[in-house]
């Protein structure tokens, strides 16, 4: 059965890019996220994903960082069964499915309205797994979760989409309304962001990226002064590149000498409060 969505903005659409990219890397001989889930709902939605032109390289960078966040997300579930999660900007990302949280845990995934009823159709219900339709910059969506229990926040190809002020802004509200918690996000230099704006694979979501690029890891620790980096995760640097085909094996092994250069891809940022 094909399942017709309405129309997105383009805002919402950028969803696509990032679901066909878990979905191919699913059809990889050996994929690096795995997510049969995501190939099904591709398979599934009436929508042209051929003409995004994902290339290989966005396949790989887009499973590698779900990859490190659902890690980072499920080592913090492990430690906290009580938790609550969010995914902000969640797409129709199948992350909760994907970490299997026990049932003490309840998770929340937030985006635009539209999206959201698009997940409610798309994706199975779970009594833990919530939606909420909002814009993640209004501030009234956080009174409807929990705010007495640690948090997991995860928000995978939201970061470029917001102003620097609407993220910090985020972030501060997200800090007083959890007792402790973890952020776990996919950043961008100033140069990614260039390059985002200039690249053929991420040409259909260049013109709505706002936010300017973070070249210092540490920067949030300035905007709330609970943040405190956990880790920078250096993708190039990651075992799963050893799955990768070999010449971006050879790129990534090559990049992975320098930061600066292995900064120039996708960075995945890991902060606790
Ligand atoms: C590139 S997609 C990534 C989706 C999903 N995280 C994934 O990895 O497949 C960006 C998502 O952020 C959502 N988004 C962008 N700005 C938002 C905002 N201000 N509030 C809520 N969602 C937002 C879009 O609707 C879209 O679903």
């Amino acid at each position: 059965m094909s399942v017709t969505l309405p129309t997105f903005t383009p805002l919402e659409e950028g969803l696509f890019l990032t679901l066909y990219a878990r979905a191919l890397d699913n059809r990889r001989p050996h994929p690096i996220l795995g997510d049969a889930t995501a190939d099904q709902i591709v398979r599934t939605t009436d929508y042209d994903y051929g003409q995004l032109k994902v290339d290989t390289n966005l396949v790989l960078s887009v499973a590698l960082r779900a990859k490190k966040l659902d890690q980072v997300a499920s080592e913090f579930l492990a430690r906290h069964p009580d938790a609550v999660g969010l995914d902000l900007g969640a797409g129709l990302d199948t992350r909760f499915e994907r970490l299997a949280p026990p049932p003490t845990v309840d998770w929340y995934d937030v985006d635009f309205p539209a999206v959201a009823a698009a997940r409610q159709r798309l994706i199975p219900e779970h009594p833990n797994a919530h939606v909420i339709g909002a814009d993640v910059t209004d501030p009234d969506w956080l009174d409807a979760v929990p705010s007495d229990r640690p948090a997991i926040i995860v928000a995978d190809g939201l970061m470029g989409f917001l102003t620097q002020d609407e993220l910090v802004s985020l972030w501060n509200r997200l800090v007083s309304h959890f007792p402790s918690g973890e952020i776990v996000l996919n950043s961008y230099t100033r140069f990614a962001i260039w390059i985002a704006h200039h690249a053929r694979g991420t040409k259909s979501v260049a013109d709505l990226v706002k936010f300017p690029g973070m070249d210092d890891p540490r920067e949030p620790e300035g905007w709330n002064p609970k943040l405190k980096l956990v880790r920078e995760i250096v993708l190039s640097r990651e075992p799963e590149v050893a799955e990768f085909p070999a010449g971006w094996r050879r790129f990534h092994r090559l990049v992975a000498h320098s930061t600066a250069l292995s900064r120039i891809g996708t960075i995945v940022l890991h902060y606790r409060f």
